[in-house]
């Protein structure tokens, strides 16, 4: 198995490292930057007598050492800086994943593609239509990192361990995201027998809120250990051909009832990427609120230019 991350940034580089701890196959890092990738995979290697493991990962600046990958990650990127907009932002990430994705297809036209980069939905969407794979090829990282932040929230507000959460977070990855009580369950019991609607609320405001938070105590720089470890498990699922259901940023092609754009749902991930869309069964104002969520995203693709 080739697993190759474009992007030897933070995401990129501790997802490199989860992925070597375990063992999931050959694992080739790259980054435009010269010498970054090569760096940090000699010092990822470098881990492996200290660990007890072996493994093999490489570091380059040239995309070519992509070629006949298994999986591909993309977490290059630009993080929005002080006096950027967001659609600067938009324009300079859809031009970055423009020139990754035409290296992708002409490289390694076999790949299950995780996109990472954001924002998530439209990059997940531009990475499908650059490379023209079939929409199962092309996934984006985005509600399973949502429903893990949920997961805590829900954790720390019950006071019960995080692990016995199993959260379900549906739609954009950002402000439009949906947290889901009734398909959310603690030791299988559904969320809605533990929260009140107020409770609930709050924790979904939280939810939405954390990656800002995050991004504020840091100063500089933003969230990358709870992402690296999201992409890892997606990784992980479809290296080993787990079939597990998780949530994940998929293209809907009437599924809800929406058509040609990229969001979360849930998933069932195996070696063919994404194997099944799972329609859940929604109320009417979750099914409002997520087509309010496919709109918003369908609002900002008109402003990407491929
Ligand atoms: P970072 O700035 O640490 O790393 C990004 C790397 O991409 C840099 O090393 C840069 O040199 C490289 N890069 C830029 N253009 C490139 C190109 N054409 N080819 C190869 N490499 C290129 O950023 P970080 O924190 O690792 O985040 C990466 C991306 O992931 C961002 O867009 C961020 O917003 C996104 N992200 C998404 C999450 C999600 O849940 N989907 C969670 C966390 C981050």
């Amino acid at each position: 198995m080739k697993i190759s991350i474009i992007g030897a940034g933070n995401v990129g580089a501790l997802s490199a490292m989860r992925i070597a701890q375990y063992n999931l196959g050959d694992i080739f890092l790259v980054d435009i930057a010269k010498g970054l990738a090569e760096g940090k995979a000699l010092d990822l290697a470098d881990a492996q007598a200290v660990l007890g493991l072996d493994y093999n990962i490489r570091g380059s600046d040239d995309i070519s050492s992509i070629k006949d990958s298994d999986i591909v990650v993309i977490t290059a990127g630009l993080a929005r800086k002080p006096g950027m907009t967001r659609e600067e932002l938009l324009a300079r990430n859809s031009q970055i994943l423009k020139e990754v994705c035409l290296n992708i297809k002409k490289l390694a036209s076999q790949a299950v593609v995780i996109v990472v980069t954001n924002p998530l939905d439209l990059m997940t969407y531009l990475a499908l239509k650059i490379t023209g794979f079939a929409k199962n090829k092309v996934l984006g990282m985005g509600s399973s990192l949502d429903s893990s932040r949920f997961a805590n929230l829900i954790a720390q507000e019950l006071k019960l361990p995080a692990s016995n959460v199993e959260a379900m977070v549906v739609g954009a990855h950002g402000e439009g995201m949906l947290p889901l009580a009734k398909y959310t369950k603690i030791k299988g019991v559904s969320l809605e027998e533990f929260l009140s609607d107020e409770q609930m609320e709050n924790l979904t405001k939280k939810t939405i809120g954390r990656g800002a938070k995050i991004v504020a105590l840091l100063g500089s720089g933003r969230a990358f250990l709870a992402p690296s470890a999201a992409v890892t498990q997606m990784v992980r699922i479809i290296a080993k051909d787990e079939k597990k259901i998780l949530g994940a940023c998929a293209y809907l092609d009437g599924e809800y009832g929406i058509k040609d754009i990229c969001l979360g749902v849930p998933c069932r991930l195996g070696r063919g990427g994404i194997e099944k869309i799972i329609e859940l069964d929604l109320t009417d104002k979750e099914k409002k609120e997520l087509l309010r969520s496919a709109d918003s995203i369908r609002n900002l693709l008109k402003q990407l230019v491929f």
